[in-house]
């Protein structure tokens, strides 16, 4: 019994320094993170939840559940579906409010020394100006994700992401509200996302987040019923993972230049370098954490072993590198 405790305790560091000189580090528009590893807005609570399994200042980042101008309490139950690989969600931007927000997530978070990037939403281009507008000046914000999956109620309620037009308008309303990075957070529900990318850079996106859920739906066979109350739902999961990285492919060959928060599926340390390869800086995490919660600090600690294993010195030298067949 006490050799075997007397192995582990010999074990522990030498596992714990592979890759030590691996360089995790990556510049995101101008914000530097420790690591490329961040939460998915609304996969993460508020932050302060996640904090009883891991010190959460270990991610590079923080991306929190996109913040509105009021509270909401979100769609009717049932409002989560599990399905192959993957989940579909309706929970309807389900937030405390911009005020709420500040004075007790952003407060915990700021005082933890986190790294945010505030994710903001809105039914206007002046609900997200007014949302912007209230984190001015707030310390520890690095980043505004601005969440376009949202029903523009002044055009039909047809969602912003779908729209390059729509979502410039509102990236240019943002825009002028804040000195900190802007990233425009796309959808692959359209034809043409490289248009939609060229519409929001255009109008001052520094980075974009590529991507959110894809709209889905299932039917309980028996029942008959949607199994979402809300009848569709954003699929999210391993499930778009392919979808994610053509996208971020697709993106980054057109705009080489703009960083990109992949997001999408992503589980494991090859999903990881997949995405870097794609073309993303930064990478975010979602609906894996609700299958372990420990996910980020494992990807963190796993990309630095499989660079080292490689040869590698850094992440940042594995960025948009796809090797043609021939
Ligand atoms: C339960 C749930 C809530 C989400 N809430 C938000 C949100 O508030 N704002 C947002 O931009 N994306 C939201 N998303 C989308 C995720 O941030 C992410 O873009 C998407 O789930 C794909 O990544 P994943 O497959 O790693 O989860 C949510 C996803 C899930 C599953």
């Amino acid at each position: 019994m006490s050799s075997d405790v007397r192995r582990v305790e010999r074990a522990a560091p030498a596992a714990d320094t592979v890759g030590a000189s691996v360089d995790l580090s990556v510049d995101l528009a101008g914000v530097r993170l420790d690591n490329p590893i961040t939460s998915a807005s609304g996969c993460f609570a508020a932050g302060a939840e996640m904090e009883r399994f891991y010190d959460i200042t270990e991610l590079g980042a923080v991306v929190v559940k996109s913040v509105t101008p009021e509270p909401r309490q979100g769609l009717p139950t049932p409002r989560m579906a599990e399905t192959p690989s993957g989940m579909l969600n309706a929970i309807g931007l389900q937030n405390p409010g911009i005020d709420a927000w500040i004075d007790r997530d952003l407060r915990w978070l700021q005082e933890r020394g986190v790294t945010v990037i505030a994710s903001i939403a809105g039914a206007t281009p002046d609900e997200f100006r007014d949302v912007a507008r209230k984190l001015r000046g707030q310390p520890g914000i690095a980043a505004i994700e601005v969440n376009l999956s949202c029903p523009n109620v002044e055009h039909r309620g047809l969602v912003f992401a779908c729209s390059g037009h729509d979502s410039a308008a509102v990236i240019a309303a943002v825009r002028r509200e804040t000195d900190v990075p802007v990233f425009a957070k796309l959808t692959a529900d359209v034809t043409d996302l490289p248009g939609v990318a060229r519409d929001v850079v255009g109008a001052g996106a520094d980075g974009l987040t590529l991507i959110n859920t894809l709209l889905g739906m299932a039917i309980d066979p028996d029942t008959g019923r949607p199994e979402l109350a809300n009848t569709y739902g954003g699929l999210s999961g391993p499930a778009i993972r392919p979808v994610a990285v053509r996208a971020i492919h697709q993106v980054h060959q057109a705009m080489p230049h703009v960083p990109i928060i992949g997001c999408g599926g992503v589980r494991d340390v090859g999903d990881v370098v997949q995405f870097v390869r794609a073309g993303a800086t930064a990478v975010a995490v979602g609906t894996s954490t609700f299958v372990d919660p420990f996910v980020g600090p494992h990807l963190i600690a796993g990309l630095r072993r499989w660079l080292a294993e490689r040869g590698h010195a850094s992440i940042a030298e594995l960025r948009g590198q796809v090797h043609p067949w021939r």
